[in-house]
């Protein structure tokens, strides 16, 4: 039996859909190890294509995608790599970057909205201090923006940004796990952000619905040396084919119904404001994620978490506050199931003051 009724934990946990399946069961294989999968490579090339850079590589996870191209900047143990305050990089993958390739970040507060500005970029790579030794060797960049709510950096800011790491001597890294979400919110083509970039990864497991698989996406030499480094961290993945023939579908028809997942994660907003006044204000919704700041209507979070498990509804906790994000098996149903859990939270509030 399912779990929930409604998944709304992440957009990670949605399933493959028929077309996916029957193209996985059909996908013609290679060995990845050896670089002649056909299906891996023809995604390789599709994402190469969308994103506007020479080259892309297909790895298992977002974070492997991630390690890889922050090796691929940063020169030495101990040198530093430029981030906000609850960047995935800096944050959940931290000790990942530590561990592997003996990275350490230097960040900061962007403000409310999280996403790295040209004022931040600027404050972290200016050396003002003459005794100064630290090493910063690249800026690392995310959107959307997961823990400050999948907020969307304009194409804008990541061009002032582009000129602070020009004049710095620095590459930049976007982490792009969702960049197809801000994307079609800013309604502005992934090749745009792509272009002020060094190197970018996208997951295709994510909103775009694939079961598996991240792409890291930069220059031919960029992508020489990733592939070196995917087989040094363990990420040569042999038929992976299986898992490409559901990504380049995700590619292909991803994208143009994400709208859809914005549109309902802002219905859902307004829904629980309208039963938890004060909780979220829905106009901070930007994309595929709501977070609901429980405590601040007197509810703890976990609590929360739990009671709307036990009615069905999955949710987690992610920066302090209850997070729900809509994705490919979330319909209109699932949204008022959804909000039916939260009419029950909001009851058992009432019913204790
Ligand atoms: C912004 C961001 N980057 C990277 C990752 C890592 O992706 P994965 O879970 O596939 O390793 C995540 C995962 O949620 C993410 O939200």
């Amino acid at each position: 039996m399912e779990r929930y009724r409604v998944d709304l934990r992440s957009d990670t946990v949605s399933r493959p859909s028929a077309s996916m399946r029957a193209a996985m069961a059909a996908a013609e294989v290679g060995d990845d190890w050896f670089g002649d999968d056909p299906t891996v490579n023809r995604l390789q090339e599709r994402a190469a294509e969308v994103t506007g850079k020479e080259a892309a590589l297909y790895v298992p996870t977002g974070t492997m995608a991630n390690q890889i191209s922050l090796r691929l900047h940063v020169t030495g143990a101990g040198h530093l790599v430029a981030a906000t305050d609850g960047a995935h990089v800096a944050s959940t993958e931290m000790t990942t970057s530590a561990v592997l390739s003996g990275i350490a970040y230097k960040t900061g507060d962007p403000g409310p909205r999280g996403w790295m500005t040209a004022e931040l970029a600027r404050s972290l790579v200016e050396d003002e201090d003459p005794y100064d030794v630290e090493a910063i060797d690249l800026l690392a960049v995310e959107n959307t923006m997961g823990h400050a709510g999948g907020t969307v950096m304009p194409v804008e800011e990541l061009r002032a940004i582009r000129k602070i790491a020009d004049e710095a001597g620095l590459p930049i890294h976007l982490d792009g796990a969702r960049i197809f979400n801000a994307s079609v919110a800013a309604g502005v083509d992934v090749s745009e952000y792509a272009r002020e970039v060094d190197t970018l990864m996208f997951c295709v497991s994510k909103g775009l619905g694939a079961p598996i698989g991240s792409l890291v996406c930069g220059t031919r030499a960029h992508i020489r040396e990733a592939r070196r480094l995917k087989i040094l961290f363990g990420g040569a993945w042999r038929q992976a084919g299986i898992m490409a023939a559901a990504g380049l579908i995700a590619l292909e028809d991803g994208p143009s119904r994400l709208h859809e997942d914005h549109e309902r994660a802002r219905r859902l907003a307004e829904g629980v404001v309208e039963r938890l006044p004060g909780s979220i204000d829905p106009a901070t919704v930007e994309t595929n994620m709501v977070y609901v700041d429980t405590e601040a209507v007197g509810l703890p979070p976990i609590e929360t978490i739990d009671r709307l498990g036990d009615l069905g509804v999955g949710a987690t906790f992610v920066s302090g506050k209850v997070r729900m994000v809509t994705h490919v098996d979330v319909d209109d149903d699932g949204i008022a199931l959804a909000l039916d859990g939260w009419r029950s939270v909001a009851a058992d509030v009432a019913k204790e003051m």
